[in-house]
């Protein structure tokens, strides 16, 4: 969470943070600030809120002549959301300021003693700390990068940093540990940045930063060391996306683009993967010998949210195509418990952003027992990219929208195409279903284009019931987990409390909550489920609840039980998750549309959790 810019060269430095600053606005947003040299002065200006705020505090105080600057959008985690919390921070002396992303879990010990030394702290930050750590280095050693590599040494926690100082008014300083930090090249001019959106504008030519690497730019040069100050050789990249992958191409918000693209996203998860049903799934990407898959002995999944949910569909599809135990865990609770995962486990972390800190925190540590990791997400230059054995990237193209949608079908098909290339190498499920079920792969773009065409029943509904203040979603089976993706799609964007429960459980308690105020939207897609999930939904009308069916059936009796049906076309029921979350997307979408809320930046929430 939170979002960091900085650029040093000639172009008019405020211009280039805002900019950036609103492309990682995804990353946190409810307040915004920069700091830039200006006239050989460092000035800094803050606001509350969103950062539009920011950009009308900026239009009425011009700043003339600026080498460089540093801007921040926050997510808060220490300290309020409030204009004196929000970045850069500064020293006493407000000559050096500071930009962070992350944690510094020693901020208490270290603020003790710099207060000895004398320094005043002004906000309840962990950033403040930092600031005044990395002045009170420069005391000692008058340079700006050794400072820096000096006050890190004593930092705890996670932080991508972004520092400049008056006196040095060409030089711009950044480094990371846990967190994410570009260094952005350029001719004449060079730029930091959290994440690649908020300089693709500028220039594709990157370099990734690893944790203890501190990068020093001046307009023209770049230098990489390591915390000791021990030059480092880099590799530059270029960035394989246009600017207008971030654009929202006359849609009214990323979500709507987002939940539109998905024809094309598993388009594209199928390519070169997948191109004809007699063929077996090529998945070069996975690392494991035909050997050690077939010795394989467990699985386990681990993941957050919506990728969370991706997981527990995988289990389903995995247990059920190739025999092998498969185990989901939420990343947080992973991580804090004794794990039994061994080297004959392989682990498979899923992640839209591949920077969440719980995941790459459980990741790191099924590596260090010997777990072959497998990492399944859209951001290939991401740290789990970076760090896993195996890498399948999903290829959904950048997703802006904080709620996920493009990239959790991306997920899907990339789950589903490693669940049958597991299964062709072991032999362990029927040969004519795998072939049926490529064929049925091969038509979900066709299916889900039809579904995007006929959205006029869900805009119905969700005006219908976008009033109501609670909403509890049913299914069973491979559908459980579209029915809890559903369901938090709705929580997340509305605020409706929204629930998911696996429909057999109805009876055990949530049924006492029914009445005609508790809306029951029921997956009933035909399959071994159905039969059962149409019985808890007349459960549900006997106790007055207004019913909603999402279904491919064609039976017209349904039409005297729901009162809206929304129809998917027919499918394989393993594929049916990827058919079932378009119209369960569409209809959280409206109904938070209805409401008028902040679709693409819900209150409360960052696209990426980058703090524990
Ligand atoms: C929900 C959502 C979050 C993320 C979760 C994990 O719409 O976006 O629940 O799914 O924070 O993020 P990644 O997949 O980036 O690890």
């Amino acid at each position: 969470m939170c979002g960091i810019v900085g650029y040093v060269g000639a172009k008019p430095v405020v211009k280039i943070l805002l900019d950036g600053l609103s492309k990682l606005e995804y990353r946190g947003y409810d307040s915004a600030g920069l700091a830039v040299n200006s006239d050989g002065k460092i000035k800094i200006f803050k606001a509350e809120g969103k950062l539009q705020n920011l950009k009308d505090i900026m239009e009425k105080n011009p700043v003339s002549n600026t080498t460089m600057g540093i801007g921040h959008i926050r997510w808060a985690t220490h300290g309020a959301p409030t204009t004196v919390n929000a970045h850069p921070h500064s020293c006493n002396c407000g000559k050096l300021v500071v930009v962070h992303n992350g944690i510094i879990e020693n901020f208490k010990e270290l603020r003790e003693e710099l207060e000895g030394y004398g320094c005043v702290f002004k906000t309840e930050t962990d950033t403040e700390t930092v600031a005044h750590l990395i002045a009170h280095e420069y005391g000692k050693l008058n340079s700006l990068p050794k400072a820096v590599r000096a006050a890190v040494k004593q930092l705890k926690g996670a932080y991508a940093l972004c520092v400049m100082h008056q006196d040095e008014p060409n030089v711009l300083v950044g480094t990371r540990k846990n967190a994410p930090l570009i260094v952005a090249l350029g001719e004449g001019e060079n730029y930091l940045a959290s994440d690649c959106p908020a300089i693709i504008e500028y220039t594709k030519r990157v370099i990734y930063l690893d944790d203890d690497e501190v990068a020093v730019l001046t307009p023209d040069t770049v230098l990489i060391t390591d915390i000791d100050g021990k030059q480092v050789v880099k590799k530059e990249e270029i960035l394989p996306w246009e600017p207008v992958a971030i654009s929202k191409m006359g849609y009214k918000h990323f979500m709507l683009k987002e939940i539109h693209e998905q024809p094309d996203v598993i388009r594209n998860a199928l390519a070169g993967k997948l191109h004809d049903v007699n063929s077996p799934v090529k998945l070069d990407e996975v690392k494991l010998t035909a050997e050690q898959i077939k010795n394989l002995k467990r699985i386990e999944i681990i993941a957050c949210g919506t990728s969370l949910h991706a997981a527990m569909i995988a289990k389903y599809i995995i247990e059920a195509f190739c025999n092998i135990p498969v185990d989901v865990e939420a990343s947080s609770e992973y991580i804090y418990r004794k794990t039994v995962t061994d080297k004959n486990t392989l682990v498979i972390g899923i992640s839209q952003s591949g920077e969440t800190s719980d995941t790459i925190t459980a990741i790191r540590q099924a590596k260090a027992v010997g777990s072959h990791v497998l990492i399944i997400t859209n951001r290939p230059d991401s740290i789990m990219a970076r760090e896993a054995d195996s890498l399948i990237p999903v290829n959904a193209g950048i997703e802006v929208s904080v709620a996920a949608t493009k990239s959790f079908n991306a997920q899907l098909i990339a789950l589903y195409l490693f669940a049958i290339y597991i299964a062709e190498i072991k032999d362990s499920f029927d040969k004519i279903h795998i072939k049926n079920l490529k064929q049925e792969m091969l038509e979900l773009p066709a299916k889900v284009e039809i579904i995007l065409s006929h959205k006029e029943n869900i805009m119905k509904c969700a005006k219908t019931f976008s009033s109501f203040r609670n909403f509890i979603y049913i299914a069973r089976g491979i559908n459980y987990a579209a029915a809890l993706e559903g369901a938090l799609k709705l929580k997340e964007i509305s605020y409706i409390n929204a629930t998911g429960y696996p429909a057999g459980e109805l009876k055990h308690g949530p049924i006492a909550m029914l009445d005609e105020t508790m809306p029951v939207l029921a997956i009933l897609m035909p399959g071994v489920v159905y039969d059962k999930v149409l019985s808890n939904a007349e459960e549900s009308k006997a106790r007055n609840a207004r019913l909603i069916a999402l279904t491919s059936s064609e039976d017209k009796e349904l039409e005297n039980l729901f009162e809206y049906i929304l129809k998917v076309p027919t499918v394989d029921e393993y594929l049916s998750p990827v058919l079932t979350s378009v119209p369960l997307q569409l209809l959280a979408y409206y109904i938070a549309e209805f409401l008028g809320k902040d679709v693409d930046q819900p209150r409360n929430l960052a696209k990426s959790v980058t703090v524990e």
